[in-house]
């Protein structure tokens, strides 16, 4: 039975003291659930707002590429230094140790090999399973102009829709096809395509003239891929501008884990995204830190 003894009279109500209540910080998110909000919480910090996704999920149709042979002896050294990790639920399930605690995005499209018609996906996980392993997010391609357009953008509605109703937010993919051409406007319009129909947040690349006009017109937050592996400090700089021009973010992969010093690299891109470093201060912690 409960103790009823010594029960004390509760009496400081702060009446003069008005309930705080704080905007979401994330761009475009405020209006979202108390579940979808946490989850964000968990891939952008919530003191800078922003976050180093380490993508990881490129066997899904590449196979095992390079640096990503051996996931628990590669990439496992790199997690304390990774808000948020994107993988497929193949390798968080077999390799990666449930005490990783950061967000996990999950890849959730999937279908053809490097060897076929690439925008030909479908949806590759239930969201049975996707709440079963906790996740952050779900991760899915879209391919703007691309053969299977439609089909790949019905993929996203439909994970927003399931997404949506057990609180868990969409990451849309811009996938650019061999045949487009990667510039701000076609940026433009993949990126609002995935906004205007649920993304929480949405993934593209980095285009040197008009990027910041891509981050203006996407009414949700904007992350970076890495692209094709390229010198650090060229990668470094891509991350800079990115940021300086709007972006909330990076989600790198062969940049990072093909790097002649992955875990350097990771603790660089971190500087740059979360402390404001330039990308000559960055590259400096990069030779300090691979020196050793
Ligand atoms: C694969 C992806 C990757 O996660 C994305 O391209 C990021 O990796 P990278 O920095 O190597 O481009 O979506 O389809």
């Amino acid at each position: 039975m409960a103790d009823k003894d010594d029960l004390q009279e509760s009496h400081n109500y702060y009446v003069d003291v008005p309930m705080k209540g704080e905007p979401f910080q994330l761009r475009g998110s405020n209006s979202l659930d108390w579940g979808m909000k946490n989850r964000l919480s968990k891939i952008f910090r919530p003191e800078t707002g922003r976050t180093v996704m380490l993508a990881i999920d490129h066997g899904y149709f590449l196979g095992p590429t390079r640096g990503l042979e051996r996931i628990d002896v590669t990439i496992l050294p790199l997690l304390p230094y990774a808000d948020t990790l994107m993988c497929t639920r193949g390798i968080l399930r077999s390799t990666i140790p449930p005490t990783f605690t950061r967000g996990v995005v999950l890849r959730s499209s999937g279908g053809p090999s490097i060897l076929k018609e690439l925008s030909n996906e479908e949806i590759a996980v239930d969201i049975e399973d996707a709440i079963r392993l906790n996740v952050a997010a779900l991760a899915v391609q879209v391919f703007v102009g691309g053969e299977y357009e439609t089909k790949s953008i019905h993929n996203l509605t439909r994970l927003v829709d399931m997404g949506n109703r057990y609180g868990i937010p969409v990451l849309g993919v811009t996938a650019v096809g061999r045949e487009m051409v990667r510039d701000a406007k076609y940026m433009r319009l993949a990126t609002r395509i995935c906004a205007e129909l649920g993304a929480s947040y949405v993934k593209t690349y980095y285009v040197s003239e008009g990027f910041e006009t891509v981050t203006a017109s996407c009414p949700v937050p904007i992350v970076i891929a890495g692209g094709k592996k390229v010198p650090e400090l060229e990668a470094l700089k891509m991350a800079y501008n990115a940021i300086q021009q709007g972006a909330a973010g990076v989600d790198m992969g062969r940049n990072i884990f093909q790097s002649e010093a992955p875990e350097a690299m990771i603790q660089a891109v971190g500087k740059i995204v979360h402390e404001g470093m330039t990308p000559e201060e960055a590259y400096e912690v990069y030779k300090t830190l691979k020196r050793g």
